[in-house]
């Protein structure tokens, strides 16, 4: 798998970009608040005055179904089908773990990795289960974010962004979301779990995507 492919395209450039007569108002094409919280403490701690909303009529509009093969698919699928609803750019993003001695599995399944109604404490019982026996070599795997950026029917920006780490034998720390017990951070010898929220922003694949949109947007 290739999450990265659509990466850095140089689309975002020159014409495409906000100019400073706007307001850096975007919407992000989710409904969901907390990952707007997200985003909006990245900007702030990006020293980045942006303004940053839920989509009007998100929840409304068909549902995009993100049933690409690959991150990039499904990030600018989404911001596409979304940016019809507004006469402004809209943002969207799709990541998830990938561990290449499981053939780049949980990847874009991540969330539905142990079945649709299933919580983390499954997704990572199961992602476990499968590594189970594999020596530390083995345990390699990178989160991988990618956010694409759309006005009307124009792509202006696809970011990707990775973090490698390792997957550990067993859950370790309290913080975060998803699979961050298990995914151990060398250079700071700690699982996301362990860090600060301020700390996992610094280096992680949606920190580090979504500086770069911002950056390509500006
Ligand atoms: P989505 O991008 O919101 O579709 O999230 C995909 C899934 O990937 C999440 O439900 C998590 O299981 C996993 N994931 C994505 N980013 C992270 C992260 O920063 N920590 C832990 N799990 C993550």
């Amino acid at each position: 798998m290739k999450p990265a492919s659509f990466a850095r395209t140089g689309i975002g450039t020159n014409q495409n970009t906000m100019n400073t007569r706007e307001a850096r108002k975007i919407y992000l094409a989710s409904g969901n608040a907390g990952k707007l919280a997200e985003f909006r403490a990245l900007a702030e701690s990006a020293g980045r005055h942006w303004e940053l909303e839920l989509l009007p009529g998100y929840a409304n509009h068909p549902e995009f179904e993100e049933s690409a093969p690959t991150f990039a698919e499904n990030a600018a699928g989404k911001a596409f089908h979304y940016s019809r609803l507004v006469d402004g750019i809209v943002f969207a993003d799709d990541s998830g773990l990938v561990v290449p001695a499981l053939g780049g599995a949980p990847g874009v399944l991540s969330a539905r990795y142990a079945g649709p109604g299933a919580c983390n404490e499954q997704r990572i019982a199961k992602l476990l289960g499968e590594m189970k026996g594999l020596a530390r070599e083995q345990r390699g795997a990178y989160f991988v974010c990618v956010i694409a950026a759309v006005r009307g029917a124009r792509a202006l920006a696809i970011v990707s962004e990775k973090v490698d780490g390792e997957i550990l034998g067993a859950p370790r720390g309290s913080g975060g979301f998803g699979y961050d017990p298990v995914f151990f951070f060398p250079p700071l010898g700690k699982t996301f779990a362990e860090l600060q929220a301020e700390q996992k922003n610094l280096h992680s694949h949606r920190g580090k995507a979504f500086r770069r949109l911002m950056e390509v947007l500006e």
